[in-house]
């Protein structure tokens, strides 16, 4: 069994917290503290869809499947790091701040397209896109990968966007649009960032 220690914790959403990996510093440990069962079953049932079309895994976290730690079962991630070692920062914590928008500009958006393109060229589903579940693996001043980490998977009765394209298609395009359109509202005052959203937009 793995022991969890309070000072390996690295982030806390609604559902789970987020854990180094005592013996891999390269991996991270997700465990629910409050109800997530749902959310990390259609989480682990849609990694299982993903592995079987063996995409490539640049802007998702690979999954290593459950160990049993001393909170409960743990589902191992890749952990997200910087180019310099630290673990990467979501893009809630860089828009938030109108500094590391501006010190980090062109790479911050040239990932979130970048990640565009991968989720559409994959037809990767996701429940809502939220900047605090992307993490901005930084590289230098000018270059990053947005790594999504967490609301994927479908949850439709009948997910036939999965399984076709052009109905996938479909949803992603107003997942994304309304993940700008989010961006727009929440961060009024990241005056950098707003005059950039037009890149982001879905034609
Ligand atoms: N693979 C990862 N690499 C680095 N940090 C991560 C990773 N996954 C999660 N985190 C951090 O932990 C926080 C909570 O994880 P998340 O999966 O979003 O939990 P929840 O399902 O409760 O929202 C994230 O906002 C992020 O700060
Ligand atoms: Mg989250």
């Amino acid at each position: 069994m793995i022991e969890l220690k309070t000072e390996m914790m690295i982030g806390k959403g609604l559902h789970r917290e987020c854990y180094i990996h005592p013996y891999n510093a390269d991996r991270c440990i997700k465990v629910v503290v409050l109800r997530g069962e749902e959310e990390t079953r259609r989480e682990q049932a849609y990694y299982q869809f993903l592995q079987k079309r063996q995409i490539g895994w640049e802007m998702l976290p690979k999954f290593y499947g459950v160990e049993e730690t001393s909170m409960g079962a743990g589902a191992i991630f890749d952990l997200v790091r910087d180019a310099d070692g630290e673990v990467g920062k979501t893009f809630e914590v860089y828009f938030g701040s109108s500094v590391l928008t501006e010190q980090n500009l062109q790479g911050l958006i040239k990932s979130l397209q970048a990640l565009k393109v991968y989720l559409f060229r994959h037809n990767i589903i996701t429940m809502s896109i939220k900047p605090k579940n992307i993490i901005y693996q930084r590289q230098d001043e000018q270059n990053g990968v947005a790594v999504i980490i967490d609301n994927i998977g479908n949850s439709d009765v009948i997910p036939i966007s999965s399984y076709y394209r052009y109905f996938g298609k479909i949803k992603m395009t107003r997942k994304w649009n309304k993940f700008i359109a989010l961006l727009k509202k929440d961060y009024p005052e990241n005056s950098l960032l707003q005059s950039q959203l037009m890149h982001l937009l879905s034609k």
